[in-house]
């Protein structure tokens, strides 16, 4: 039998360079077979982004198997599995797991009486006044609002970064827009629907550097933090989201919990699609350390290593450049952890009830970088 499954690629609207995201129709997620799920994959892979409209009757058990069958050797570790030291971490207060299947993580805004096995939870939108150094003032807050904090879903210590990360919309509050600011002395400034999640395609973030720049990229090896959410927990964010501001406010190795040597990840700057061969530039701004450069120099000095990692980031994050999707309930939204960089946006009153699932899964290998310098 024919498949019934159609991808379209978002159009590019007014002036966008915006592209990925395709529209997922006619597919059962329940009832997913080998060949629909084969060609799930390949847009996935092509598209970075996939939207599927009326999902809501989609079950957390479901959610996990969608998403653990783009990457079938993992193990069922939820990408963070527990982060240890849940008081210091910062992804501690942004998350409530699902008892029965704790792949699954609910995330938004208000309280909740119940919900799948979670009674009388109080979600929380995070808001960057808790993350970054600079603030919007507060009578501006509802009607402005930042990126909060650009990254790769993955815990980037002991576990391999997802392939796949999943969100469902499940109630969402009316909408209204907001305006984005990056408040980074450019006047750059994007409209977006409230709460929107911001998207960036890594691949495109790399095929815009320079000709020196991507062979640098290419040549070079990211260090990331050991328990960095803990390292950096105390540190605050520049007001793009985009990495943290230089203040030495990280914590020294003696303030953490022990170290892991062998837990410790240097991962290629560059990681490449399993289906397209094309390089994204993917780097978890925040969390970076170290730079392992190709002629074996490591660039250890923390201020300059972010500095340099902003310069190549940040022409990637430009308002052209961003897909900032407008939620609808019911939304099954798929993204290719591993090619894309993600912003959780908005600024929520207290009464704005928004629950979502997410879920993502510890990846089965760390991801591959190029074959060429
Ligand atoms: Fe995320």
């Amino acid at each position: 039998m024919a498949s019934k499954v159609n991808v379209k690629p978002l159009a590019s609207h007014g002036g966008s360079d915006v592209d990925l995201g395709a529209l997922v129709t006619g597919i059962d997620v329940e009832h997913l077979s080998d060949a629909d799920f084969a060609l799930l994959r390949k847009a996935l892979f092509t598209h970075q982004v996939l939207i599927l409209r009326h999902q809501s009757h989609v079950s957390p058990k479901t959610q996990y198997e969608l998403t653990q069958r783009f990457d079938p050797e993992a193990r069922a570790l939820y990408g963070h599995d527990k982060t240890p030291d849940t008081k210091r971490s910062i992804l501690h207060p942004d998350l409530k797991t699902i008892p029965f299947q704790p792949q699954v993580q609910v995330i938004g805004n208000g309280f909740i009486p119940s919900y799948e096995g979670l009674e009388n939870i109080r979600l929380r939108h995070p808001h960057h006044r808790t993350f970054h150094q600079t603030v919007i003032p507060e009578a501006d807050d509802l009607s402005y609002t930042r990126f909060y904090r650009w990254h790769i879903d993955a815990a980037l210590y002991h576990l391999a970064p997802p392939v796949a990360t999943t969100l469902l919309a499940v109630k969402l509050p009316s909408t209204r827009a907001q305006t984005l600011r990056y408040d980074d002395g450019t006047g750059d400034e994007l409209t977006v629907p409230l709460g929107t999640t911001a998207f960036v395609n890594g691949e495109t973030m790399y095929d815009i550097l320079s000709p020196q720049d991507k062979e640098f990229a290419r040549g070079t090896k990211v260090e990331y933090a050991a328990h960095p959410y803990i390292w950096m927990s105390p540190a605050k964010s520049r007001p793009t989201g985009l990495g943290m501001v230089s203040e030495g406010k990280e914590l020294s190795e003696s303030e953490l919990p022990p170290i892991d040597p062998s837990a410790v990840q240097i991962l290629p700057m560059c990681w490449k699609n399993p289906v397209t061969g094309r390089l994204a530039l993917q780097i978890h701004p925040s969390a970076v350390r170290r730079l392992h450069l190709a002629d074996g120099t490591i660039m250890d000095d923390l201020k300059t290593v972010r500095e340099l990692v902003y310069r190549l980031q940040r022409p990637g994050i430009a308002p052209a450049m961003v897909y900032a999707h407008d939620w609808q309930e019911g939304d099954l939204v798929i993204f290719h952890n591993r090619g894309v960089l993600h912003s959780v946006v908005g600024a929520f009153a207290e009464d704005e009830i928004r629950l979502f699932r997410q879920c993502n899964i510890a990846g089965s290998a760390l991801p591959e970088g190029p074959e060429f310098i």
